[in-house]
């Protein structure tokens, strides 16, 4: 079968063995996976055209934004076609009265950002890849403005959808406010590409904020810096984030447990900054130009990397808990327990703020990853038992499908098998992902 030929009607293809394994692996630690081909559709048209012809003849299609994933979502773990929605990167429309932009699903959100420069708006969502507006929308990323801003299903208005079939959906409208039938856009988001492709989004857009103001406390210790966020709580923040001594090392800093913190309103950084102090912080930094925030939100966004190539030759293992507010400083106590217990290294990474804790974890082997392992399915646990979730933000991919009955219990995953078959029947959307096997 001659799929490049018959696949070229509908954008570009390659089968070289340099494209498909540079889309065989996201960022995470998941084992690779080589597609059989790559295509680049140049629209709508063109993803339904792929489609449809998958679906007639049963072969996986997994669609694919930039590959900066963290849990093996866009993994082609199936190999078939891999779609990459790289080339549908027009900015179609953006409405400053309206308040929202549409655009193609291959549209980085920092272009997007980019391109609203100076007009007083912008995608509120900000992530540590460079990641596209479908990829955030497939996998609901939220990162650390979520404290503020929500994730991104709280920016997405409305979608253009192909499904399994070939057939193109509209889901919302270009409305703020929507209550009119099934909503179909929050089901499509984070469904990770396995109910349909997203090709173009309309998405909210959000006043950027007048005055900013960046705080990076150090602690003796995680009890103390997480203590001082839960006093937080009447500050008009953008993001209230902790990183544990180890990371500040990697990013050339002190070894403390830190704080970074970002306020919006004048006032409320010398606020933080007396909770801080009273709090047990040994040193506050506070600081409102533009290249300081941008070296001290760029340390804090490279953090993940950073811990990678400090390990270069290990993979890594990230959890992605995210429990209930008042809950978060049992949780870091837990998990640094079970850290010693077991004998692991770990780096905790949270957006204390809104409960979303990461630990990292490195390993190299099969021996080591059953044991990162196992204490990924102990956090899991005990965010359950708190009243929280397995996934925050990375969403379910490949490493979090076992816990999917643990934290809806049968009856909501029987419905979600219910909307995959009805949606997805030949089952070739994204397979291997979300969905317990
Ligand atoms: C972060 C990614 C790992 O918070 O979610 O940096
Ligand atoms: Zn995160």
């Amino acid at each position: 079968m001659d799929w490049a030929s018959e696949l070229g009607a509908w954008g570009a293809v390659s089968v070289a063995e340099e494209e498909r394994g540079a889309h065989s692996g996201d960022v995470s630690g998941h084992a690779a996976s080589l597609p059989q081909v790559v295509v680049w559709p140049r629209d709508g048209a063109g993803v339904a055209g792929i489609l449809a012809w998958a679906n007639e003849r049963g072969v996986a299609v997994t669609p694919w934004g930039a590959g900066t994933s963290v849990e093996g979502n866009p993994i082609p773990v199936a190999g078939g076609i891999l779609l990459s929605l790289a080339r549908m990167d027009r900015i179609l429309e953006v409405s400053l009265e309206g308040k929202y932009g549409v655009v193609e699903a291959g549209v980085k959100y920092r272009e997007l950002n980019r391109a609203l420069a100076g007009t007083g708006l912008h995608f509120a969502v900000e992530v540590g890849g460079d990641a596209t507006v479908g990829g955030m929308i497939g996998n609901n990323a939220a990162g650390p403005k979520a404290v503020k801003y929500g994730a991104t299903k709280e920016h997405v208005l409305g979608l253009e959808v192909v499904l399994a079939d070939g057939r193109r959906m509209r889901t919302g409208s270009k409305a703020w406010k929507q209550s009119c039938g099934y909503n179909l856009t929050q089901l499509m988001v984070g469904s990770e590409g396995t109910l349909g492709v997203i090709i173009e989004a309309t998405v909210r857009l959000t006043a950027v904020p007048e005055f900013v103001e960046v705080l990076v406390a150090e602690f003796g210790s995680v009890e103390e810096a997480v203590g001082c966020v839960g006093r937080m709580r009447g500050l008009d923040a953008g993001a209230l984030e902790f990183l544990d001594g180890s990371f500040m090392g990697f990013l050339g800093e002190a070894e403390r447990d830190t704080l970074f913190c970002e306020f919006h309103r004048e006032g409320d950084g010398e606020a933080a900054e007396r909770i801080c102090l009273g709090g047990g912080a040994v040193s506050v930094r506070r600081g409102t130009e533009a290249a300081d925030r941008e070296r001290l939100w760029g340390a804090r966004l490279r953090a993940y990397t950073a811990a990678g190539e400090a390990h270069a030759g290990s993979k890594l293992l990230t959890t992605d808990t995210a429990v209930p507010l008042g809950t978060f400083g049992a949780m870091v106590g837990y998990l640094r327990e079970e850290l010693v217990n077991r004998g692991l290294v770990g780096y905790l990474l949270g957006h204390v703020g809104d409960g979303n804790l990461h630990v990292i974890l490195p390993y190299k082997d099969r021996a080591e990853w059953e044991k990162v392992k196992e204490f990924s399915r102990a956090a899991v646990g005990r965010s359950l038992e708190l009243g929280g979730t397995a996934s925050g933000e990375h969403g379910v991919g490949m490493g979090k499908r076992e816990h999917l009955e643990a934290e809806h219990g049968r009856e909501a995953v029987e419905v979600m098998r219910m909307i995959k078959r009805g949606m997805d029947p030949k089952g070739i959307l994204n397979p291997g992902k979300v969905l317990p096997g």
